[in-house]
């Protein structure tokens, strides 16, 4: 319990690094305003999460809150599932039918995965998004909503304009305010703390006590989590699951002894502003492990003194 006293909490999000707190200083300036949000970062970093937090911290937060994965809409239907569709508007069109963002009116409306959207349909969304009006497919009455919007990708922004998935005028326009939501292994600290806050969430609904063993928790915190948040939450419940007993152990954690660092054919991969210190660390137990533990030839490779090794593993 002691431990979940230093985890903070914004909204549905939990976290006390510095980046988390950076990024509940932004979400509490921007949530009280109708501005639009672009969220952009990696698979399971909590984009959704995010986006309901802004929401419930809104004052629209009485209304409706739509999340809609653009990825998971057939193109030729994607039209018809934001703006509905008139009466016969096309084959099978057999009723009036109001679109998603009819539906969140006065609320807000989360589009994710926005890279996936068919370009035609971003040029139509940049008019919406500028003019406050858009016709249902069929329709010929221009329809006024409320909405505030929300997007999200994991692709990276430059990247996904470049390639022509996400047009550059759309972007600007969605951008009114960036968010990039930090990976997990930027999140110093978190990992541990999140750990322990799912298995008390695990606790609670079992009436269980279970813990983290020293070394299941060592094996938690050295691992990179390429799959974030989601990643660390269900191998939590897996472990949950696994362990008979009180004590998570590393045997129910095996499913990440099992998986690779981010280390791809001899190169790691960093992001832009990883803190030193992180890859520092990656660095030098990737060049240990390349080594197979020779910790002479992996302090020679580095170009640091053997004690100087010795004193960084003792950290990690
Ligand atoms: N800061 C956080 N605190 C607590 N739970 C979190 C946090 N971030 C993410 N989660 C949990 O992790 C899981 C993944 O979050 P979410 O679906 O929001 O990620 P995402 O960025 O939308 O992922 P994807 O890009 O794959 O759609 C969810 O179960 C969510 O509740
Ligand atoms: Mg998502």
């Amino acid at each position: 319990m002691a431990l979940d006293k230093s985890l903070k909490r914004f909204g549905m999000l939990y976290g006390s690094s510095p980046v988390m707190e950076r990024l509940y200083q932004q979400l509490d300036k921007v949530a009280i305003t109708d501005a639009t949000v672009l969220l952009a970062g990696e698979s399971g970093t909590g984009k959704e999460l995010i986006a309901q937090t802004i929401h419930q911290t809104s004052r629209r937060s009485k209304e409706t809150f739509i999340a809609v994965n653009c990825g998971a809409i057939p193109a030729h239907l994607i039209e018809a599932a934001l703006f509905g569709h008139e009466k016969g508007s096309f084959t099978g069109a057999a009723r009036q039918h109001v679109g998603y963002f009819e539906h969140a009116s006065r609320g807000t409306l989360f589009l994710d995965e926005i890279t996936e959207m068919p370009t035609d349909m971003q040029v139509k969304l940049l008019r919406v998004l500028e003019s406050g009006m858009f016709l249902r497919v069929g329709g010929s009455d221009e329809v006024k909503v409320d909405v505030r919007l929300i997007a999200a990708t994991n692709r990276d922004l430059e990247a996904a304009v470049k390639q022509g998935s996400l047009r550059e005028d759309l972007m600007y326009r969605l951008a009114v305010f960036p968010i990039r939501v930090p990976p997990l292994r930027e999140r110093n600290g978190d990992i541990e703390l999140l750990a322990q806050h799912f298995l008390q969430i695990l606790n609670a609904k079992d009436n269980t006590k279970k813990t983290f063993s020293r070394n299941s928790m060592e094996m938690i915190r050295s691992y990179t989590w390429p799959g974030n948040v989601r990643e660390l939450k269900n191998v939590v419940h897996r472990a949950f699951i696994l362990s008979s007993d009180t004590l998570v152990i590393e045997e129910h954690l095996s499913d990440i002894s099992a998986r690779k660092p981010t280390l791809h054919e001899g190169f790691l991969n960093f992001s832009v502003g990883t803190p030193l210190a992180d890859a520092q660390r990656e660095i030098i137990l990737a060049t240990l492990k390349h080594f197979s533990g020779n910790k002479r030839l992996t302090a020679e490779a580095l170009g640091i003194s053997l004690k100087t090794l010795y004193n960084r593993l003792k950290d990690y």
